[in-house]
């Protein structure tokens, strides 16, 4: 990325020692080690990251300042990590933020917390008091979640949700005085999933944390998106059904079928889900072939995409949350109505169950036992548990306040791009978060924007790339340029090179003609 401000001279990477940072401290912690090690033309080789940020990145240049911390009484021990360009920095500030059941810390590393280093930003992570591996927290079981059966770990709780990200944003720009001649002159977070709900619980809750806040496939509303999420599940053990994925994924491609060309143009994504009814039903009976195996679409099949398509509701029928666009892969290895099968050879049977570990929210924050099984309860046990898990968490992590009056005021920027086939955090919990912030400020476009896009599943390896955030962010931030549409590049699901403009919401994208891999075949409508 090109840098946007004269580098500054005055990271001197002498400084780079632990007396250098007198100032990075809180009243309401203990500082219990610093450290701040100089690190010179050093190369960072991402372990699983995904393309584009696997690739390494040489030539680093910086001060490694890490802060160990406690908030006394609360028996927690926090790591936060201050990177400080040593040569190149641009004046401006970034944080990033975690994802899953991660709050941050190493395992965020892949999101653009190096590329941005290199970029000459100062950056910051925080671990939020626990360990920041991602596949050793996607399992059934939550090593954090409470002290011993019943109870609560209520401090690592609101460290992950608000508290260690506030802390850090303000020791980091502690320490970046302390490091630098020249003031900080912007800050931004960037983050994605939990990293998305961390950046709208700042602009909710700390609206002067940052003037620009980067927000990817938000988990917002975290309360109401977590009875998604559990749906299918619930939804199978009450009819005893547990289709084998290829059912669901033909359906999915049926639906695709239906609705691929409602924008006008057939390209193997739904982009106005909006106006795809196609009802699921619609495909029982028909014959597919399951990974070699000829079979029909089931009538259980079709209820439990119909169930995850229209979201989860009480036992008398009331709406408690939007489901899944149809057209997300729902039924992928990790996603909610994905199961796991085991063949028996010897008998020619293909068993199959739901994969529980979406279930982690239930079984330990809200059932606070998870050796006691939440499968096959009844519907009212399953209205009891939506309705307990709002009563004791909305306020705590729920992140589903519209009112972004503190921020606008503040001056804030914020931008979300959110992939309208995510197939773990529904895209519509967004539109209705977004729809709510304008019902309260119609002049919401002058500091919040929404841009989804179709055919984006829950992830950033998707062959068509992120947008350059940063790039968007920083020109409504710094030059008041607000952005219209986000440039996507990458590949079609043919493999040919595309271009899209996503739309600001609720503007959609309608093709207007010519050739649909380039932008200009589309108008914002
Ligand atoms: C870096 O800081 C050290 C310690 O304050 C000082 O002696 C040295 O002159 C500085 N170097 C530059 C290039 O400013
Ligand atoms: C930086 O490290 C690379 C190897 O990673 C080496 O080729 C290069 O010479 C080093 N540059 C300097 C200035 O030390
Ligand atoms: C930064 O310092 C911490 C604490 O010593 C260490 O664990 C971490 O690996 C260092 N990071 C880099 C990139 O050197
Ligand atoms: C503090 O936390 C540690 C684990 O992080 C635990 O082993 C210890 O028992 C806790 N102490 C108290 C007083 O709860
Ligand atoms: C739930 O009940 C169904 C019968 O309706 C049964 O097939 C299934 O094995 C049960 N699941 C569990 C986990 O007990
Ligand atoms: C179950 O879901 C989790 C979380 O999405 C995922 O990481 C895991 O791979 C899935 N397990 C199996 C056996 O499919
Ligand atoms: C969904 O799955 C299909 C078939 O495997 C694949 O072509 C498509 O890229 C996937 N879509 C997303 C958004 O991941």
């Amino acid at each position: 990325m090109e840098q946007y401000l004269p580098h500054y001279t005055s990271g001197n990477s002498s400084l780079c020692s632990p007396l250098s940072f007198p100032s990075v401290d809180l009243p309401n912690i203990e500082v219990l080690a610093l450290t701040a090690i100089p690190r010179e033309n050093y190369t960072y080789i991402p372990s699983t990251a995904p393309p584009p940020f696997s690739t390494p990145i040489t030539g680093l240049n910086f001060c490694n300042v890490t802060v160990s911390y406690t908030h006394p009484g609360w028996n927690d021990t926090i790591v936060t990590s201050i990177y400080l360009p040593a040569k190149n920095w641009n004046g401006r500030y970034q944080a990033h933020g975690g994802g899953g059941w991660v709050t941050g810390g190493s395992g965020t590393l892949f999101t653009g917390f190096m590329s941005a280093l290199a970029d000459g930003f100062a950056v910051s992570t925080t671990d939020g008091g626990h360990i920041s591996d991602f596949a050793a927290l996607a399992g059934p079981t939550m090593p954090w979640a409470l002290t011993s059966p019943g109870n609560v770990n209520w401090p690592l709780l609101v460290d992950f949700a608000y508290v260690a990200l506030h802390d850090t944003a303000l020791l980091s720009k502690s320490a970046i005085h302390d490091f630098y001649a020249d003031p900080l002159k912007y800050s931004y977070w960037f983050g994605g999933s939990q990293g998305g709900r961390q950046g709208h619980m700042f602009a909710q809750r700390y609206p002067e944390d940052f003037d620009g806040i980067v927000a990817l496939f938000p988990a917002v509303c975290y309360i109401q998106l977590f009875a998604l999420i559990a749906w299918p599940m619930f939804v199978m053990d009450k009819e005893g059904v547990y289709p084998p994925p290829c059912e669901i994924e033909a359906i999915t491609a049926a639906a695709m079928g239906a609705c691929d060309t409602l924008d006008g143009v057939e390209d193997g994504m739904i982009s106005r889900p909006d106006l795809c009814t196609f009802d699921a039903h619609s495909v029982v009976g028909q014959a597919i072939d399951c990974e070699g195996v000829p079979s029909t679409i089931s009538k259980g099949a079709a209820v439990i995409t119909q169930a995850s398509w229209d979201g989860p509701r009480s036992s008398t029928g009331e709406f408690l949350w939007y489901g899944y666009q149809r057209g997300s892969n729902i039924s992928v290895l990790g996603a909610p109505a994905g199961t796991i099968c085991t063949a028996d050879n010897s008998t020619g049977t293909n068993t199959c169950d739901a994969n529980t570990s979406l279930q982690v929210w239930f079984n330990y924050w809200v059932q606070k036992y998870p050796d006691e099984t939440i499968r096959n309860i009844t519907h009212e046990q399953w209205d009891d548990l939506v309705y307990a898990s709002a009563q004791e968490y909305e306020s705590v992590i729920g992140t589903c306040n519209p009112d972004l009056s503190r921020f606008k005021r503040a001056g804030g920027k914020m931008i979300v791009w959110h992939g309208l086939a995510d197939n773990l955090v529904t895209a519509n919990g967004t539109a209705d978060y977004y729809d709510r912030v304008t019902a309260r400020d119609p002049d919401v476009h002058e500091y919040y924007r929404v841009f989804l896009a179709p055919g984006i599943g829950h992830d950033a390896g998707a062959a068509i790339r992120v947008p350059d955030m940063n790039k968007y962010i920083i020109d409504w931030v710094e030059k008041g340029v607000a952005p219209e549409v986000l440039r996507e590049t990458g590949m079609d699901v043919k493999g040919n090179p595309v271009e899209r403009d996503i739309c600001a919401y609720p503007k959609v994208q309608h093709y207007i003609g010519g050739n649909s891999t380039k932008a200009e075949a589309f108008k914002c409508v």
